[in-house]
């Protein structure tokens, strides 16, 4: 998520960390901000574009040879200059930015407004700014004490860096779950969230690493501890990558980018919310509805494309869980067809961009009959977030690449935590198997990480197919919308004509296209009705079609029939879409590489689609 810059040294610190905030600019952020320390701290926040913040400082004053700048990707709070980082703490001492997420935020905050904090935004970061205050003065410690002891009260995910009045020389960092980089220079020293901002300073790097605490003074060695408290020594590495591969983390395409985030982001969407410890799933964002939604006779989910994939399995899951009735829709259609919406009735609106267009009108179509909204969106504040009554967002962190992948996985991750929630609150589940699917939800970033680990299979089989025509993707139960999905994904960015079906409907129809030269990728998991799908395959290979399987780890009976097959872990039903979408955007991915696409802005789409 978002950026981090900062600087101390010899140097004037300004154009440096605004620079640098531009170099991270590919990210995507909402606002940014900056602090330059010179005497005192001076800081500057603009909504909005680092152009604008550019302007704003434009007369002033912003001497100085140490700063910390941010961009900010709203998790908490509304995109606002108010919001925007860096943040202060009460004595307005410290200065600090962050990227990532403080869980228990709520709590630390209630402990401190006990003990006199006033809070000016809505951020979980100016609790953590003014915890590390809190501590350093009624503990009588240093700083990086009070950073060390504030952390290890921390739970979530964290990159922060913190400038003290009291500490000129002294820049501290630390990071967990959120990257940091350190650039060292001639006793002058660069931080940035990657290595774009700091390359054509140095190519001297320290990554910092999860639960590291680095303490930069310029002019002196810099230390590295553990918030364990023990000290480190600094692995430095030289960095070989240009600006470009920095930029895409070394991979081709944000696209590619993005699918491999995947653990990290699916994990983002869980944060806080999972708990297997207690054995309870919570979204504070739906607290307040969470009757509502349960004295719901129905739940309609609006979306479109990508989102409404994920509204499908949403579909399933609430059904199969929850044991709620549930129509799902596209928004284009819901919002011209006067739907059957009466007074308290649920409307569950999925968007990545939060500014579709036909999602926004069939909100507002839905809210006028009476309907509450609950938004599952991507980007804080969006319209969508706006127009919500309630809702959750999914964390994902900016997507840039114009097919869905990242979002699209914590899409589905949150409506399965809200299916879970529902049937905390029913008992609709068995507390063993409420547990069960806990503890696997827990495993997935895991599982992710493995699935995309295929080794070169998905992209020896791309370059197998790249020249065909059609597709078709099967899929029954849950795995129907992962087949739309990857079809989808196929379309938009390979251009080559793909059709998802349940595999069953098959012989309604798609079947009178198959021969040697169709390609059909069937979801196959061993779970749910798999014998069936089996006979799906057995139908399509009796025509000659050209089988693309994936199956569950140690499949047979696939293997022996099917052409191609791509192995993933076992899990619940439930939870497969997330893991057998997986393989699906990878192929897609390299058959576009392959024919040469423009990958990440395909032709005719955008990423945000505002108009009707
Ligand atoms: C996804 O790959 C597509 N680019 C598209 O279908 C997208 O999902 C759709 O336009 C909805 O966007 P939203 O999630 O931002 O509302
Ligand atoms: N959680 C913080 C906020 O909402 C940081 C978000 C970020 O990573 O930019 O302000």
């Amino acid at each position: 998520m978002c950026g981090i810059v900062a600087y101390i040294g010899y140097k004037q610190a300004q154009p440096i960390l605004i620079k640098g905030l531009q170099r991270l600019e590919y990210r995507g952020y909402d606002s940014a901000g900056i602090s330059i320390l010179n005497g005192s701290i001076k800081t500057f926040k603009t909504k909005g574009k680092v152009s604008e913040l550019e302007n704003h400082i434009k007369n002033k004053n912003t001497d100085g040879e140490a700063g910390i700048a941010h961009t900010r990707w709203a998790t908490h709070g509304v995109p606002n200059t108010k919001n925007a980082h860096p943040h202060f703490s009460k004595s307005k001492s410290l200065s600090l930015i962050h990227n990532g997420i403080i869980e228990n935020y709520a709590i630390l905050k209630e402990e401190l407004v006990k003990r006199g904090y006033q809070f000016k935004s809505d951020t979980d970061t100016e609790v953590l700014v003014n915890l590390i205050e809190d501590i350093r003065i009624n503990e009588n410690v240093l700083l990086d004490e009070a950073v060390r002891i504030a952390l290890n009260q921390v739970v979530g995910a964290y990159a922060i860096a913190i400038l003290s009045d009291e500490h000129p020389n002294t820049l501290i960092a630390a990071r967990k779950g959120s990257p940091l980089v350190i650039g060292i220079g001639e006793g002058e020293y660069f931080l940035a969230s990657d290595a774009t901002p700091i390359v054509e300073y140095t190519k001297n790097v320290v990554y910092l690493q999860d639960e590291e605490i680095a303490v930069l003074t310029r002019g002196e060695d810099f230390k590295i501890k553990t918030t364990n408290n023990k000290e480190k020594t600094p692995y430095v590495e030289e960095l070989e990558w240009n600006l470009s591969e920095l930029e895409k983390g070394g991979y081709e395409h944000f696209m590619m980018k993005e699918i491999y985030e995947q653990p990290r982001s699916i994990r983002d969407s869980m944060r806080g919310r999972l708990n297997t410890t207690t054995g309870t799933v919570s979204l504070g964002g739906i607290i307040d509805y969470e009757q509502t939604i349960l004295a719901a006779k129905r739940i309609t989910i609006v979306a479109c494309g990508t989102s409404w994939h994920a509204g499908l399995v949403g579909e399933y899951l609430f059904e199969d869980i929850a044991r709620v009735p549930v129509e799902v829709e596209y928004a284009s259609e819901f919002r011209y067809r006067n739907p059957i919406i009466e007074e308290g009735d649920v409307v569950i609106a999925i968007s990545q961009s939060g500014e579709t267009a036909d999602t926004l009108a069939a909100i507002e179509l839905a809210k006028k009959k009476g309907a509450i909204i609950i938004g599952v969106c991507n980007v804080v504040g969006s319209s969508i977030a706006r127009a919500s009554h309630a809702g959750s967002y999914t964390h994902a962190g900016p997507e840039i690449g114009v097919a869905s992948t990242k979002a699209f996985t914590a899409q589905v991750t949150v409506l399965t935590l809200m299916a879970l929630r529902l049937a905390q609150l029913k008992g609709s589940l068995s507390r063993t198997k409420f547990m069960q699917l806990l503890m696997e939800m827990e495993a997935l970033p895991t599982k992710v990480e493995k699935v995309l680990n295929t080794n070169g299979l998905t992209e020896k089989i791309a370059k197998k197919f790249k020249d065909v025509e059609n597709f078709l993707y099967l899929g029954r139960g849950y795995n129907f919308p992962v087949a739309l999905e990857g079809a989808l994904k196929l379309k938009e960015i390979s251009y080559i004509h793909a059709e998802g079906y349940p595999a069953a409907e098959m012989k309604h129809g798609p079947i009178a296209l198959i021969d040697e030269n169709m390609p059909v990728v069937f979801i196959a998991p061993r779970l749910g009705i798999y014998e069936k799908v089996v006979s799906n395959i057995q139908e399509v290979k009796a025509r000659k079609g050209r089988v693309i399987a994936i199956v569950t780890e140690g499949d047979t009976m696939v293997r022996e029939i099917a052409d191609y097959v791509i192995e993933i872990p076992e899990t619940a039903e439930y939870l497969m879409p997330i893991l057998a979408s997986i393989p699906l955007q990878k192929l897609a991915y390299h058959m576009a590489v392959m024919r040469g696409c423009n990958v990440d802005m395909p032709r005719n789409l955008a990423k945000s689609v505002t108009v009707e």
